[in-house]
């Protein structure tokens, strides 16, 4: 192979060797820049005839074509190559569907409390929240449910080491606790005017949240929900309850027909203290008596418990079950789906 013959193959590896446009134009100036081969070829040949000046400057013409367009091929691919990669990086399927923002919404349960806080807030009701991690005062003792009441046996919960009388000790069995928690709260901010022998701002509130009992099934979950309801004045009574929560039951079912039931029953913090039901007049579940709250009148010495004197203030208290209520208005019959996360199950509530 002549010396012409293996620059050409020189070049053609070197260009092949080249990856990027940068490469190849610094490829080419080994062989056709101004100090490249073929001008060194060019400049040598000064010292030939005529005769030889003719022929070698035709041979090294063709080499030197011969390069240039290996390197117009190449120059040619790497272009190719890099529009092929960006093409390909770039796909667009104008066949795919278009994009979806995911929209959220509230749980079920959310919903129901936020229906509730409406509805008493409308009738002039604070929200008040507390802690879930309880102390056995507030959950228990405050309420008049003292150590060895057997009530205390129907509230099985968890219980957390190192609990003092007032530290927090246990998961809160019912929203009860926010009772005298809010209204000791009410009462400090007052306590000048109380103390002056004036009248203090009535204490009505509701207090939803979590509660927490050892207990599981179709109808239980060891988490649930409750919502505390209280109205403590100088004037307040029985009759109020029933109007409050008459109306309340009727707003939140959207049925002026729904009739309520207050049935005797027992808590150690109201006297007299009544279970509510409600019955349908319409639906799957007319005619039925379905549980949705205890109530009752706030026993004298949660109210003293409150810092109040029992002789002046009086009022009644309501617990209610914000799951139930839920099953109750959209007709769900397993409780357990509410927390199992399901989103088949959730998004029916959108
Ligand atoms: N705390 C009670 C429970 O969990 C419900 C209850 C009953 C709340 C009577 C009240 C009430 O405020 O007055 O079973």
């Amino acid at each position: 192979m002549n010396e012409l013959d293996s620059l050409v193959e020189s070049a053609q590896q070197l260009f092949a060797q080249a990856l990027t446009p940068a490469d190849l134009e610094n490829a080419k100036a080994q062989f056709l820049g101004k100090s490249g081969k073929m001008t060194e070829l060019m400049k040598g040949m000064a010292q030939l005839s005529v005769e030889e000046k003719k022929s070698r400057g035709a041979a090294i013409n063709v080499a030197k074509q011969a390069i240039e367009s290996l390197l117009t091929a190449r120059r040619k691919a790497l272009a190719d190559a890099e529009l092929e990669a960006h093409l390909k990086a770039e796909v667009l399927d104008v066949t795919l569907p278009g994009r979806r923002r995911g929209t959220g919404g509230l749980h079920p349960v959310s919903l129901t409390l936020e229906r509730i806080e409406g509805i008493f807030g409308s009738m002039g009701f604070d929200v008040a929240e507390g802690p879930e991690i309880e102390s056995d005062w507030f959950n228990f003792t405050a309420l008049n449910t003292p150590e060895d009441h057997p009530a205390r046996s129907m509230h099985d919960t968890f219980y957390v080491e190192g609990g003092t009388q007032h530290a927090p000790n246990l998961l809160r069995t019912h929203t009860s606790p926010m009772q005298v928690r809010h209204a000791v709260q009410h009462v400090k901010k007052y306590r000048n005017l109380i103390d002056a022998g004036q009248s203090m701002p009535e204490i009505r509130v509701i207090a939803p949240g979590r509660t927490y009992r050892v207990d599981s099934d179709a109808t239980h979950s060891p988490m649930f929900h409750q919502c505390e309801g209280l109205w403590i004045g100088e004037n307040v009574s029985f009759k109020d309850l029933k109007v409050v929560f008459t109306d309340f039951c009727k707003t939140f079912f959207e049925q002026d027909d729904l009739v309520l039931r207050f049935r005797p029953s027992f808590f150690p913090f109201t006297e007299p203290s009544a279970e509510i039901d409600i019955q349908f007049q319409s639906g799957p579940l007319a005619g039925r008596w379905l549980e949705v709250a205890g109530s009752g009148q706030v026993h004298p010495n949660v109210v003293r418990n409150m810092g109040l004197d029992p002789e002046k203030y009086i009022g009644f208290a309501f617990g209610m079950g914000p799951d139930r209520l839920t099953m109750l208005r959209y007709g769900v019959n397993d409780l357990r789906l509410f927390f199992d996360g399901d989103i088949r199950f959730l998004s029916q509530f959108q």
